[in-house]
């Protein structure tokens, strides 16, 4: 069987892996993770104290609106937590499931502090009641960037993101810029012109 021959790195763009990368890739100051673009394996930030003020504001107004969101959400993960996750998903649904919605460790998003998922009262994964899935009639998907997050993972980006839609996982990006991605309706990797989809 022929492999196919992978497309170089943009330019300015180095492969790195979690034990390479010497910190966390940037494009006009903002941290990007995804499948291209690895943590440093040790990159420890904790949660962003910012972006978890932005997120409990967040809650507070989806609850006023009647959206349920719970007080509690699955925030930073260190580079262990994510090896373990993904361990565990891969061992469940086998890799090339896991990997269409879980991140191999130092890939994720989690570990930038940054990336929160949010949960119903049930205490499960927040999702889209709407039984087509819209994310236009979405409260969270709408006004997220009033507290600014976008969230990052929709169905129809797939191929950019490397990820199937995930309306619970909010990444913040301050409101500012928030609403600058929001508005031009393209996930974070287009709106920066960076590299994403698949694994290197
Ligand atoms: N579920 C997201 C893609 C993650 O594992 O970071
Ligand atoms: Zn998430």
């Amino acid at each position: 069987m022929t492999k196919t021959r992978l497309r170089p790195p943009p330019a300015q763009e180095t492969i790195y892996t979690p034990e390479t990368a010497p910190s966390p890739f940037t494009k006009d100051g903002v941290i990007v993770v995804n499948k291209k673009h690895p943590l440093p394996a040790g990159y420890n930030h904790g949660e962003d104290a910012e972006a978890a003020a932005g997120l409990r504001e967040l809650i507070s107004n989806a609850q006023a609106n009647g959206v349920h969101l719970i007080g509690s959400w699955s925030g930073f993960r260190d580079f262990a937590t994510q090896t373990t996750l993904y361990a565990n998903y891969v061992a469940a649904n086998g890799k090339v499931a896991a990997d269409t919605f879980s991140a191999r460790p130092g890939y994720s998003e989690h570990q930038s502090g940054l990336a929160f998922d949010v949960k119903d009262s049930s205490g499960n994964l927040y999702r889209i009641d709407d039984a087509n899935y819209n994310y236009a009639s979405d409260w969270v998907a709408q006004n997220a960037w009033k507290f600014g997050f976008v969230v990052r993972y929709l169905d129809a980006w797939q191929p950019i993101t490397g990820y199937e839609g995930e309306p619970w996982h909010l990444r913040y990006l301050g409101v500012d810029l928030a609403k600058k991605v929001f508005d031009s309706g393209q996930p974070l990797e287009q709106y920066l012109s960076v590299s994403g989809g698949d694994y290197y």
